[in-house]
């Protein structure tokens, strides 16, 4: 008996990139499949019922056990539907990948009202409806008695977490919020027998990182493509098996390379005591601190060290990419 036979695993946004192949290698092990996915264009407009339902054919031609559901995670009944359809399915559930996303980059003076909020809606929003609408099944399951080990997995970006992007303000806020939640629900959580993790995969080669550069080049090494939506799979399978202790964590994907992301932490501090700050206090005492630079930030992040004109180039960098 595997740590995956027999249990009963949705996961979002299943129909295409990570969240397909996280399906397709749970249901190579054992596990019930709920593959859900509207199939909508990378902004959200559209549907296609048959994006999910390709997904469910391939695993049962493999012999594996899955069914489609085409409901959007932004909507609440949506959200509800696809839990009540897993548990009328197989009995039980037992994991939920939150895997969904959507993308509208535009500069924060042209992003629209409705770009912010459909963005948000799918990660964010989306994450907390299936998590509380699975919440709601475990408790009673647990108040009935049932002990059994249950686990969300969300998914978060280094656009949020480590080094948000320009042009992303509403991918990269409900990333971050992505993160805080899954602390909040594990904390929470615990008390129905429910670990809750985060993965936040890096350069996965699917259609929202298309436009990145490098990406359609080939794998230099021998060996498993590290650009290949599968290598997420693995992990993520492992941290909704019922043999993992692990709750609470963030843990970074990018080819072979696992890392923890410790989040936001403490850094220097400056302290008064009993009177307020004034502003020159403040000014000389700020100046004395070792702040991060969320320009050089971004330069590591795209491969290369912030020179001398390094800002300036960055800066022309960014305002090309936002401005028409
Ligand atoms: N590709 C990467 O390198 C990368 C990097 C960081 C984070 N991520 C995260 O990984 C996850 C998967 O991204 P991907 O690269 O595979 O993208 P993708 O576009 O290939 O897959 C996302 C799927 O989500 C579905 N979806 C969109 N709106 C939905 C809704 N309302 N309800 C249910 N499903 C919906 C889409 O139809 C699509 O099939 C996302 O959460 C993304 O933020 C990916």
């Amino acid at each position: 008996m595997g740590e995956w036979d027999g249990r009963t695993v949705l996961i979002t946004g299943a129909g295409r990139g990570i969240g397909r192949a996280e399906a397709l290698y749970l249901a190579a092990v054992g596990a019930n499949v709920v593959v859900n996915d509207p199939g909508v264009a990378v902004d959200g407009s559209g549907g296609d019922r048959g994006v999910a339902e390709a997904v469910v054919a391939e695993i049962r031609a493999a012999g594996g056990a899955a069914i489609a559901d085409a409901g959007s995670v932004a909507d609440w009944d949506g959200a509800r539907g696809m839990v009540e359809r897993a548990v009328a399915a197989f009995g039980d559930l037992h994991a939920v990948i939150n895997n969904a996303a959507v993308e509208v980059n535009r500069a924060v003076d042209r992003l629209t009202e409705a770009e912010f909020d459909d963005v948000v809606a799918v990660k964010l929003k989306g994450t907390f409806a299936v998590s509380h609408w699975a919440a709601v099944h475990w408790r009673e399951r647990h108040v009935a008695g049932a002990r059994v080990d249950r686990a969300i997995l969300n998914t978060a970006s280094g656009s949020g977490l480590l080094n948000p992007l320009p042009g992303q303000s509403n991918y990269a806020a409900a990333n971050a919020g992505v993160a805080a939640m899954t602390i909040v629900h594990a904390l929470e959580l615990s008390r129905f027998g429910v670990r809750v993790n985060c993965v936040s995969p890096s350069m996965v080669r699917t259609r929202l990182t298309a436009a990145v550069p490098g990406m359609d080049r080939p794998a230099a090494d021998f060996g498993p493509d590290p650009r290949d939506p599968m290598v997420v799979a693995p992990l993520a399978a492992y941290l909704v098996g019922a043999g993992c202790p692990l709750t609470g964590q963030v843990l970074s994907v990018r080819g072979g390379g696992i890392a923890v992301d410790n989040g936001w932490s403490r850094g220097a501090e400056l302290h008064t005591d009993g009177v307020l700050w004034t502003e020159s206090e403040l000014a000389a005492g700020l100046s004395t601190l070792d702040l991060p630079d969320p320009f050089a930030t971004l330069a590591d992040a795209l491969g290369g060290a912030l020179g001398a004109s390094g800002r300036a180039e960055l800066e022309t960098m960014i305002a090309a990419g936002l401005d028409d």
